[in-house]
């Protein structure tokens, strides 16, 4: 059994307070009569009607997290806080998961979903989204950089790089745009030039800007505007 509140705010579409004032307004039915209980339990598969639309059990949902450092992004990881730690525990059930990793120490945009199919579009290394990040370095970026960026950098192991934008913001940092997804890469791209990433934040995804009204550890479901740009890929 679940509460109403709680299986509309696990859509994505409306936040916990949202959802108790449409409940309240008398514009939820359950099981096809109105319910202006939040606290009301439901089924799983008890069917929820929100405006006379039915509402899947457990539709897409689609969620921009403001990762801070200090987080894994990963769904479970013994010992470590998981970006689901930073969710309500309504989104715990729902086999959200995030579309692509940011490394522990770096903050910024993540998006969490339970539709499989569209990250698994959006991860293939044949999609090329691209992805923005601000970084500072430990050292002096010069118009060398942007270039041998631009080139595509051959890392120190030998990996080739897709060539990459680098836009200097400072003596030192940068927004730097890329098109894949390689282990470390910004950090191991920027070692290669003997200048070490110091700080590193994604800024973008694709169509997705980061939403400069969230902080470090707040989210909140993609508008539709949003996840309808998301979807097309
Ligand atoms: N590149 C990195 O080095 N780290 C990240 O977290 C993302 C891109």
């Amino acid at each position: 059994m679940e509460r109403l509140d709680k299986r509309l705010a696990a859509t994505g579409r409306w936040s916990r307070k949202e959802a108790r004032e449409l409940i309240r307004a008398g514009r939820v039915s359950v099981d096809g009569a109105p319910c202006r209980a939040p606290e009301a339990k439901l089924d799983e598969d008890a069917p929820v009607w929100v405006d006379g639309a039915a509402i899947p059990a457990h539709g897409p949902v689609y969620l921009m997290l403001h990762k801070p450092a200090g987080v894994v992004s990963s769904t479970d990881e013994p010992g470590e806080r998981t970006v689901l730690d930073l969710l309500g525990e309504e989104y715990r059930k729902i086999g959200l998961f995030p579309a692509g990793r940011l490394d522990k120490d770096t903050e910024g945009l993540l998006l969490l979903t339970n539709d499989g199919p569209l990250a698994h579009r959006l991860l293939s290394p044949k999609s090329h989204v691209d992805k923005v990040y601000y970084m500072e370095v430990d050292g002096a970026l010069d118009g060398d950089d942007v270039l041998a960026a631009r080139a595509g950098m051959v890392l120190g192991d030998g990996t080739i790089c897709l060539p990459a934008d680098m836009e200097l913001l400072s003596r030192n940092s940068a927004h730097i745009t890329l098109r894949e997804g390689k282990y470390h890469q910004v950090k191991r791209m920027l070692a290669s030039r003997g200048k070490p990433v110091t700080y590193l934040k994604r800024v973008r995804f694709g169509p997705l800007e980061l939403d400069e009204k969230l902080d470090k550890g707040e989210w909140r479901p993609l508008t539709r505007e949003e996840q309808a740009a998301v979807c097309r890929h």
